[in-house]
Order: structure tokens, then C-alpha cells, then sequence
């Protein structure tokens, strides 16, 4: 009897950060919107945390024009550290911004066609190996944290994940959205999956949260994908041609998110971790009180 191939670990993440982020202008005329800090990390620290966390090596990101500032800050700062170093500052601070060398990959997108093209962008350093995809705007807080919640699921189905969350009804349109199938735990099977439809039309109110595992097989069915929503070329849609071709599982996350794609999400996520951080805590806590009274 033929032992079936062992399944290939999930060492690749792909982020797509090459958007223009017109949601926060000015604020992002110069700077990347991925580099708008809550607190004192930019929102792409986060994403990249939590790929090391789920064991994650290689960072790709899809950038475009105007978006070096995210290459450079996981870059050696050789004149900033020898500074610090000479001022007797510890360098301890850096620390999550450092990659293995040959562990950041950057390609561009030349031209804003959608998420899917983004991701296909990535295709010649995904290779033949299965990814993840980090969307940092959606911002996810837990321990453990989604990815490595989703990488040990996928440990157990293999195939392709995609996180989810319920939201109310009226929101769905703005997101991807599933058809579930049987639950099991905090998985779910995915029977369908539609990109921004009408409330009237949405097959549940659980949406695709911005983190995926897929096989590199959807490169291929990105290649043919024509335009979806919105007129551009759908990551959803290329996943929904692969349902029945391969394991395909929605994982439920237990802990929080924020969407921090709009300012009030944004602001949100910055009081939420500002209130539980041991440094800003008690201080941001007294001036909230303070400020509401
Ligand atoms: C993208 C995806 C969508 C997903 C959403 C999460 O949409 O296409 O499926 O639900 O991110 O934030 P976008 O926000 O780029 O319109």
C-alpha cells in the first residue's frame, strides 16, 4: 500500500500591501497606509508577528509605488543601530522587525486590478508550496493567534482555510461570504463562496476575515480568473472554483478583530490595546474616564 506525500508545511506568507489607502488621506499621501502605527507598531508588524508565530519563514510582500517604507522597516538600520548602540540604547526594541536575510521577498503590482491579481503577482516565489495570505488591515488579536490556529487546522484537513467571522446581516456585501456546510468545532466546511453580494442574495452572515492557507494550485485558476465585483479580479472567486477539487474549511476565530481598513476601526483597535497594554494602560484608562466625564 502507497503511503499517501506527507503535506507540505505552510512556510510562505503573501501579503498584498500595494493599495492606494485613499481611506485615509492625507494621512497616506507619503506613508504607506500598512505603516500607520497603533500605538507604536505599524499595522504590518502585526500581520508579520503573527506569521512568525504560526511558523511562518519567508515574508512576500505585493507592494507597488510609494510603498518602500514597508521594505526598509524590515530592513537592517545599520546607521540608526550603530547610533543607538554608540548612545548605549538597547536595540531590544527592533528586534520584531528583523527577517532572516533572504526571508523578505518584495514584488510589485504594477497596476491596481484586484486582490487576486495581487496574490498572483506572488506566483513565481509561492512556487509549488502551499501560502498563507495575511489581508493587515483586518487586525487579529489572540493567543493563539489566527494563523497559527488556522495552520494547526490545517495540519489536520490539509487543503485550503479561510478564516471567518458572523457579522450582522446588513454588513455582508462589503466582504466575501460563505456557504457553510457541516461544523465541526471551529471548522467549517465551505460549500460556496461569493464576493460582495446583496444582503438578499448572501448565502450566511459569516465572512472570509482577511487570512487564507491555500494550495498553490489557485495560482493557476488565478491565471484565467476573469473580472468579479466590483470589476476586478477576485481572490473569492478563483477559491470557489477550487471547492470540490480539493479539501476546502472556514476556521472560526475565538478571538478579537478589528477593521482597521476604516478610522473608526482603526480607533478602536488603538484604545482596545492601549487599555490592555501593561505601559499605557492604567494612564490611557484615567484619560479615557477623565475625557467621557
Ligand atoms: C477583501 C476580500 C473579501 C474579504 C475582505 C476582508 O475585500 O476580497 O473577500 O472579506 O477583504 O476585509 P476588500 O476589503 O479588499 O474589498
Amino acid at each position: 500500500m502507497t503511503q499517501p506525500a506527507p503535506r507540505k508545511p505552510v512556510r510562505k506568507a503573501v501579503f498584498p500591501v500595494a493599495g492606494l489607502g485613499t481611506r485615509f488621506l492625507p494621512a497616506t499621501k507619503a506613508i504607506p497606509k500598512e505603516m500607520l502605527p497603533i500605538i507604536d507598531r505599524p499595522l504590518i508588524q502585526y500581520a508579520v508577528d503573527e506569521a512568525r508565530e504560526a511558523g511562518i519563514e519567508q515574508m512576500i510582500f505585493v507592494t507597488g509605488r510609494g510603498k518602500t517604507a514597508i521594505v526598509e522597516h524590515f530592513d537592517h538600520a545599520f546607521e540608526l543601530e550603530a547610533t543607538m548602540r554608540e548612545r548605549g540604547k538597547a536595540l531590544a526594541v527592533l528586534e520584531p522587525t528583523r527577517i532572516p536575510p533572504g526571508n523578505l521577498v518584495a514584488v510589485r503590482q504594477q497596476v491596481p486590478m484586484g486582490l487576486g491579481h495581487a496574490i498572483w503577482c506572488a506566483r513565481a516565489i509561492v512556487g509549488d508550496e502551499p501560502f498563507a495570505v495575511f489581508l493587515p488591515d483586518e487586525l487579529m488579536i489572540g493567543s493563539p493567534g489566527c494563523m497559527k490556529r488556522m495552520v494547526d487546522a490545517y495540519g489536520e484537513v490539509g487543503g485550503n482555510l479561510i478564516s471567518v467571522l458572523a457579522v450582522p446581516r446588513e454588513e455582508v456585501s462589503s466582504y466575501g461570504v460563505i456557504a457553510p456546510g457541516e461544523r465541526r468545532g471551529a471548522l467549517t466546511e465551505v460549500r460556496g463562496l461569493v464576493e460582495k453580494p446583496k444582503t438578499a442574495e448572501a448565502p450566511s452572515n459569516l465572512i472570509i476575515s482577511g487570512r487564507y492557507i491555500l494550495q498553490p494550485e489557485v495560482m493557476r485558476t488565478l491565471e484565467s480568473q476573469e473580472k468579479g465585483a466590483g470589476g476586478e479580479i477576485q481572490l473569492t472567486d478563483a477559491m470557489a472554483r477550487m471547492i470540490g477539487r480539493q479539501p476546502f474549511h472556514a476556521v472560526t476565530f475565538d478571538g478579537r478583530r478589528y477593521d482597521c481598513g476604516s478610522k473608526t476601526g482603526f480607533i478602536e483597535a488603538t484604545l482596545a490595546l492601549a487599555l490592555e497594554r501593561e505601559d499605557t494602560g492604567p494612564a490611557v484608562r484615567a484619560m479615557a474616564r477623565r475625557l467621557l466625564g
